[in-house]
């Protein structure tokens, strides 16, 4: 069991590798010549596709060799999606159907894994994927409970020894706007951060209703967003991106502790399984310092993604919907500089460095968020104030006891009650 002190020392080597610098490194493409990179697309739904589509823009001598799903017809329409926008590099493409279609990605010559299934799957398949020698993009958030976060921190510290890359899905860390600002952040432009609110406020996402033929294991995979296991709950695998900001802010230090509040008021019927659909939490951090994240999903609401970061010197808004990036006080500032696509920078950037020799690697920076963000689920669902201590040391591992198979018994978790709800 790692102690805060261990957890700290890993999570230290994160400050200055907040960012890459403000602007592009020179792009190298795969040369005719070069090794040809074979790519294995591992969860092929809505995220996945995309990320397959820039890892086959991102490098010029590369192809989709592998495409890895659960279900059959998520893997075909993501093939003949890829295959309209690039027919050479998808005609190879084999497909690896069923709960053990990770081990086939891992026994084959697959040189760049794209992990976009849901994150319950994240740290066991990371895991796999460090120990096969592979190159990994990994979607955000890497982990659902600390156990799990604990097991990616440590296939972590593995892919960095053996020299491995590991891009992150944390992709506001690859917007240019974003980038900018927060280097103005590091450099003072604010003064001393003081303060983060962060809103990701929205609606309910997609739900599929329940097939006669589906067991509960297949219920709840085609539902994953529902269940905590498999998604850590809205806070955990949405918000966490307003989470990442609030770290960013912060220089990616460990929070002290975490209260929160939470609950399911709107969409409380069984095929929203038990999370919640509404979260505010306070981080505290040294020195007094708070983070404050509100988030919901909630349809009919108000609708923001939005990030307040108030300095010493000076206040920093962020604003999805109107594109802003913003600084007043001692600095009067905005962004005005490119914003190309950060999904598709994200993969160039890692290509590049897989062909420049020196693979960027940014899984404990996803690790440390991440458990962030769970701090903040378990401190609303137990009504505690958690500590990082507290967090790091928690035995909780959401995963089912026994080794999934489709015609297993698995029942919907209680919405967790504060106050009743253990910390473990
Ligand atoms: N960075 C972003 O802006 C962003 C946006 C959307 C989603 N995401 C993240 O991407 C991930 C995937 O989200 P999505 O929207 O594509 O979900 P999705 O449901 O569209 O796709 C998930 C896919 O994984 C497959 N799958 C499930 N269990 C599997 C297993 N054990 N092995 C292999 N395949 C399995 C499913 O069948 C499905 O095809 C999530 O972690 C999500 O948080 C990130």
């Amino acid at each position: 069991m790692p102690t805060r002190r261990s957890f700290l020392q890993r999570s230290a080597t994160l400050a200055g590798a907040t960012a890459l610098a403000g602007s592009l490194p020179s792009i190298v493409r795969g040369e005719p010549n070069s090794k040809k990179l074979k790519i294995a697309l591992v969860g092929c739904g809505g995220r996945g596709s995309g990320a397959a589509n820039q890892a086959l823009t991102a490098d010029s001598n590369c192809e989709l060799a592998y495409l890895a799903d659960i279900a059959e017809e998520q893997a075909d329409n993501a093939l003949k999606n890829l295959t309209a926008k690039h027919p050479e590099k998808t005609k190879n493409a084999q497909k690896f159907i069923g709960l053990d279609a990770i081990d086939k990605v891992c026994a084959s010559d697959a040189d760049v894994v794209l992990l976009t299934t849901p994150p319950g799957f994240r740290p066991e398949f990371f895991q796999k994927v460090v120990n096969a020698g592979k190159h990994t993009f990994c979607e955000k958030p890497v982990a659902t409970d600390p156990a799990g976060a604990r097991r990616f921190m440590e296939a972590a510290r593995l892919s960095k020894e053996k020299g491995l890359g590991c891009q992150s899905g944390f992709c506001w860390r690859s917007s240019l706007g974003e980038r900018a600002t927060f280097e103005q952040i590091e450099k003072g432009a604010i003064g001393k951060v003081m303060s983060v609110h962060g809103t990701y406020l929205g609606a309910t996402p997609w739900v599929k209703e329940r097939k006669p033929e589906w067991t509960d294991l297949e219920w709840q995979l085609r539902n994953w967003m529902y269940f905590t296991w498999l998604s850590g709950d809205h806070l955990v695998e949405q918000a966490i991106h307003t989470v990442d900001k609030m770290c960013w802010a912060f220089g990616d230090a460990d929070p002290v502790q975490a209260v929160a509040v939470g609950g399911r008021q709107q969409r409380v019927e069984e095929q929203y399984g038990h999370i919640y659909d509404h979260f505010g939490v306070t981080y505290e951090f040294s020195e007094g310092r708070r983070g404050h994240i509100f988030c919901r999903q909630q349809s009919g609401t108000f609708s923001e993604t939005a990030d307040h970061i108030i300095g010493t010197e000076g206040v920093c808004h962020i604003i999805g919907s109107r594109k802003l990036q913003q600084i007043t006080g001692k600095t009067d500032w905005r962004y005005k500089g490119p914003s190309p696509d950060m999904y598709q920078v994200e993969h160039d950037e890692f290509f590049a460095s897989i062909r420049q020799g020196a693979p960027l690697n940014f899984a404990e920076k996803l690790a440390h968020s991440t458990m962030v963000g769970i701090m903040g689920r378990i401190a609303a669902y137990t009504g505690k104030a958690v500590t990082w201590d507290e967090l790091v040391n928690s035995k909780e591992d959401l995963r089912p006891k026994e080794p999934l198979r489709w015609d297993m018994k698995l029942s919907v978790p209680e919405v967790a009650i504060p106050g009743r709800y253990p910390l473990v």
